[in-house]
């Protein structure tokens, strides 16, 4: 399954996306907003956020304003890998770096086009998995360690 929210900042380009991912032939599970009032972007981070976390659903993606406060909040999730890209670069390396399984996007940053190709560049990129496994490996044995109240 896959994931979808944002707040009222990010709803056009989350339909945009999500448009895209229909396309795919992707099974999207979208948590809103589906209207212009203004909301709060911690209430759909969450959703999103806490399917990925507990495994209900491989991959999601935030829209907000900025994309910052959606990352902020999916970052706290156990598992959440959250990126916050603003071009086709950094979509990249998110998958094949940072293997992100969200990727966060900024309503009033980017145009459907850019977002549009930002979004292909993420789902088509692969992890390339060695050294980048290793510094992955370190950030979950870090989220371990804050919750068993070690650091
Ligand atoms: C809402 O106005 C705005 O603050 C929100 O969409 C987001 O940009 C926050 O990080």
């Amino acid at each position: 399954m896959f994931v979808i929210g944002s707040d009222h900042g990010g709803l056009e380009l989350k339909e945009a996306v999500k448009a895209v991912l229909t396309s795919r032939g992707m099974n999207v599970t979208d948590f809103g907003t589906d209207n212009c009032g203004s909301v709060d972007y911690p209430d759909f981070a969450e959703k999103v956020a806490g399917a990925v976390s507990r495994g209900e659903a491989a991959l999601g993606i935030l829209v907000c304003g900025t994309g910052i406060g959606m990352s902020i909040v999916a970052n706290k999730f156990p598992g959440v890998r959250a990126a916050l890209a603003t071009d086709e670069f950094m979509a990249q390396m998110a998958k094949e770096h940072n293997n992100a399984n969200v990727l966060v996007l900024g309503g009033r940053v980017l145009s459907v086009d850019q977002a549009t190709k930002m979004v292909n560049v993420w789902l088509d990129a692969t992890f390339e998995g060695g050294r980048h496994q290793l510094r992955l490996d370190k950030i979950a044995k870090l989220e371990a360690a804050v919750r068993a109240g070690e650091l």
